[in-house]
């Protein structure tokens, strides 16, 4: 249960879902998916390049992160309870995002991935669908809204 919002069903829009409950045992479940967040945000950090796209505070995009990714591998939707439709790519409008960007961000999944043990089979199915939703999300250059948008619930 999430306080303040009421139950949301699974948004059947997440963009290439791999709504499998299998798959989200296959990383760990919720704790694997922390291990995993918090794996790859270390990457984050120790890049000073792909750190700079990320505002000062870290912990609430982990804390999205961890709950986008349960939701999205399989487990509860409690993502789209708090933050609505994950609309993902007008949400990384706030940060401008090229094609390295989107190259570092998966290179650091896949290594957090296999740090946190998921095995190579699941890691290759996530990927399929991983690798096109980052760049998917490439948007420097482009003229968007660049305003942040915080803790929106969107439609
Ligand atoms: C392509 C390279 C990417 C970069 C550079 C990037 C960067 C960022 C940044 C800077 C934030 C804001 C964090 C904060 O507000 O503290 C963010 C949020 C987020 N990112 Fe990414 N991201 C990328 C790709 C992805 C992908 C592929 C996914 C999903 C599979 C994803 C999922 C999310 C989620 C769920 C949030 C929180 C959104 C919200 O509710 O505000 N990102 N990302």
């Amino acid at each position: 249960m999430v306080p303040g919002r009421p139950s949301v069903p699974p948004p059947a829009a997440t963009i290439g879902a791999v709504a499998d409950a299998s798959l989200f045992e296959r990383v760990g479940g919720r704790e694997g998916v922390d291990r995993i967040v918090e794996t790859f945000y270390g990457f984050v950090e120790a890049d000073a390049v792909q750190r700079a796209i990320y505002p000062d505070d870290l912990e609430p995009g982990k804390r999205k992160l961890k709950l986008f990714f349960e939701q999205w591998l399989g487990g509860e939707p409690v993502y789209s309870a708090l933050y609505g439709h994950p609309r993902l790519r007008r949400r990384h409008f706030p940060f401008v995002i090229d094609d390295l960007a989107a190259g570092r961000w998966l290179r650091y999944m896949q290594a957090a991935m296999s740090e946190c043990g998921v095995p190579r089979e699941a890691t290759a199915v996530i990927f399929e669908r991983l690798g096109p939703l980052a760049h998917h999300m490439v948007n420097a250059g482009e003229d968007i809204p660049r305003e942040p948008l915080g803790d929106r619930f969107m439609e």
